[in-house]
């Protein structure tokens, strides 16, 4: 049995998986959330949605028992077990994987963090899920990976191996000499539990529409770490059949199972074209995207902005906003004239309909220069320059401290 998307509840399709059989069981049930999970598919043309909602936890945690104790069944014995849930579930969860694996046998709780923006929220903003890792033994199949040291780290720790004191304390090991061993087997630092992958953007061309879908670089880094090439993977809970697709890309064969035939139908079609989405945000790393122009920064700093990036016209939007509107900052560049940088606000602030411009104008090229839609604020170096500058003292009364056009 494998490579196939079977339809029905897990309860009883599960007990027709061999026993013995399977390499890594991953599932995400639903979360015990209280409520029916749906959104369309891209094209809007189908609706998908599956019930979260229970009478009690209890009922919740019958429910996880009955199907764990079927997933233990079919595991192979340094098979593992990966659990998805959130703060809703976890607590239950862990008790319902402890009943069944024994808490010997967990391993790790992985967060899986990632960024979201909401406004809406009274209390903290939930920015991760959790992942809960049982080996279904202590000899658990597992592919160690590595990250890179950190920037802090020096080059000693880097190089240098460890070895125990005489109570067992760890040290660096020197030779008799003093000089450090060299440990030429470090390979970075092994990768920890706190995982940052970005949630699926809208738009990104593997959403599926699925509710609840999770990417599939989330899913392709389990596989590779829990299992190797040809080993049998298995999804009871397969919705749009990331796993099952992450187990494809990655050389194993799987088995997925959902109650719903929307589901099934969708990870069959999944799997026949694959679509995976790279992360530019993971490739080039978040420093990538910010726009860290110390000009800009210098101009900004102390000022009730928040700053935005990946945006060529405005540098931040006032956090108060003006008159009731929306209000793009820029400042000036370099070399950039007034009418350049206003010309590259007003593009920002035409494009986003109701909002105002403020420039901080930073070159004194300001003369004549109006603009209904665009405030100008010289800034305090440019004021301070005029002012060192003027010809006569005297004149320092007619200088605008603060000029709107
Ligand atoms: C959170 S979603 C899974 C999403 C999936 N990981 C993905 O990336 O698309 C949970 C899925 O469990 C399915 N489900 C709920 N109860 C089930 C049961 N008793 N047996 C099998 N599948 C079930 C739902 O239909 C839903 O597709």
């Amino acid at each position: 049995m494998e490579n196939e998307v079977l339809d029905g509840d897990c309860l009883e399709v599960l007990r027709t998986i061999p026993a013995n059989s399977v390499n890594l069981v991953y599932l995400d049930p639903p979360f015990f959330t209280g409520r029916k999970h749906s959104s369309s598919s891209r094209d809007g043309s189908k609706r998908y949605s599956f019930d979260d909602i229970w009478q009690h936890s209890s009922e919740y945690f019958e429910f996880l028992v009955e199907r764990l104790l079927l997933c233990r069944r079919s595991m192979k014995a340094d098979a593992s077990i990966f659990f998805h849930c959130d703060h809703n579930s976890t607590h239950i969860a862990r008790q319902a994987l402890d009943l069944v694996f024994g808490s010997e046998n967990f391993q790790s709780e992985i967060i899986w963090a990632y960024k979201r923006w909401s406004n809406a929220k009274r209390g903290l903003l939930q920015q991760h899920q959790n992942i809960l890792f049982y080996g279904n033994g202590p000899d658990f199949k597992w592919n160690p990976a590595f990250v890179d040291y950190s920037a802090t780290t020096n080059v000693d720790q880097i190089l240098q191996k460890r070895t125990r004191d005489d109570r067992g304390k760890s040290i660096y090991a020197t030779g008799e000499d003093g000089s450090i061993v060299f440990d030429g087997n470090k390979k970075g630092v092994p990768l920890g539990d706190v995982w940052n992958i970005p949630f699926l953007n809208p738009k990104a061309r593997e959403r599926t529409g699925y509710p609840t879908q999770k990417p599939l670089l989330l899913l392709e880094r389990i596989v590779a770490l829990a299992s190797d090439e040809g080993d049998l993977v298995l999804d009871p809970f397969c919705g749009s059949g990331t796993t099952l697709v992450a187990a494809k890309l990655l050389n194993r064969r799987f088995l997925g199972i959902d109650v719903s035939n929307d589901a099934t139908t969708l990870a069959k079609a999944r799997l026949e074209a694959p679509v995976r989405t790279d992360s530019a945000l993971l490739r080039k790393g978040v420093e990538a995207y910010l726009n860290n122009d110390p000009w800009v920064e210098a101009h900004l700093a102390g000022l009730a902005v928040t700053r935005i990036q990946r945006n060529t016209g405005a540098d931040g939007l006032l956090k108060d906003g003006l008159g009731g509107k929306a209000a793009f900052v820029r400042v000036q560049r370099q070399g950039e004239s007034v009418a350049e940088a206003a010309s590259a606000l007003k593009k920002t602030v035409r494009s986003k309909g109701d909002a105002v411009g403020v420039l901080i104008a930073t070159e004194s090229d300001l003369f004549g220069y109006t603009d209904s839609d665009i405030h100008i604020l010289r800034s305090p170096a440019l004021q301070l320059s005029e002012l060192v500058n003027l010809p006569d003292a005297d004149d320092i009364s007619d200088i605008p401290m603060s000029r709107t056009a």
